[in-house]
């Protein structure tokens, strides 16, 4: 089965609303066709308005970086999915392992949001990840495991193949220190065999998986030779029109 590309940038916080409205600028009409390669940038909420309203009519795709599992109500400070989904964001980054640091984000919450963000008819990109601690235990596979079983945990296969994984060893996340492209392709893997367990083999087949951690335009091309990485996922390297246009060039 062959799966489509998905490279998705993650600002993170960064940019101003003014900066992030150049970007879109200098991007948009050099992005590949989207039956190609799904091109996607997950900005700060604050910019989403004005990211939805100049993508239109082009092949970028805009993500959010967080959102809230529930659509309304009294949760001071939180973002509705109900209310990224009406300004036409595609995609939410849920469980990004910053999230999970500072924020205290848990495997219920994520579970939670998936289903969420789901309900409101836009696509989860997961994020997965061990530490180093773990990594160097030899326990990276059963944690991450875990880690997606409870993400997943009462979606159906038909939401499960639409989604979006992002493995994403937290010792390579803005350190330059990527992982092997045998590390990449064995946790991705093992990811999928995490997903056929759980639901089936044509789900596992169907659902993209990317890695991230210090990819840039210089090692892109290593990872997505690996039968089991459908995309990255892009901190530092998605900043910059120029290399992030270099990221989907080498993909395409
Ligand atoms: P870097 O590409 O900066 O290492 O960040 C990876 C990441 O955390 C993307 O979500």
């Amino acid at each position: 089965m062959s799966r489509k590309p998905i490279i998705a940038g993650n600002w993170k916080m960064n940019k101003t609303a003014q900066e992030s409205a150049e970007f879109i600028q200098a991007v948009k009409d050099k992005i590949p066709a989207k039956d190609l390669v799904d091109s996607v940038v997950g900005a700060p909420a604050l910019f989403l308005e004005n990211m939805t309203g100049a993508v239109k009519g082009t092949d970028l795709q805009v993500a959010a970086q967080n959102c809230y599992f529930e659509e309304a109500g009294a949760f001071t400070g939180e973002i509705s999915p109900k209310a990224l989904s009406a300004l036409g964001v595609d995609y939410v980054i849920i469980g990004h392992s910053e999230r999970r640091e500072y924020f205290h984000e848990t495997d219920e919450d994520i579970n939670k949001k998936a289903h969420a963000i789901f309900r409101n008819g836009m696509v989860p990109i997961v994020c997965c990840g061990e530490s180093l601690e773990t990594y160097d235990a030899g326990q990276a596979e059963s944690f991450v495991g875990k880690q997606i079983s409870a993400a997943l945990q009462g979606l159906t296969k038909g939401q499960v193949a639409s989604m979006v994984i992002a493995y994403e060893p937290i010792w390579a996340i803005g350190t330059g220190k990527s992982a092997t492209k045998d590390d990449a392709q064995k946790m991705c893997a093992a990811i999928r065999q995490v997903v056929a367990g759980d639901f089936d083999q044509e789900t596992a087949e169907s659902v993209r998986i990317q890695y991230g951690g210090s990819v840039k335009p210089e090692n892109i091309a290593e990872y997505m030779a690996c039968p089991d990485v459908d995309g990255a996922l892009v901190g530092g390297a998605s900043l910059q029109a120029d290399s992030f246009l270099a990221l989907l060039e080498a993909v395409k």
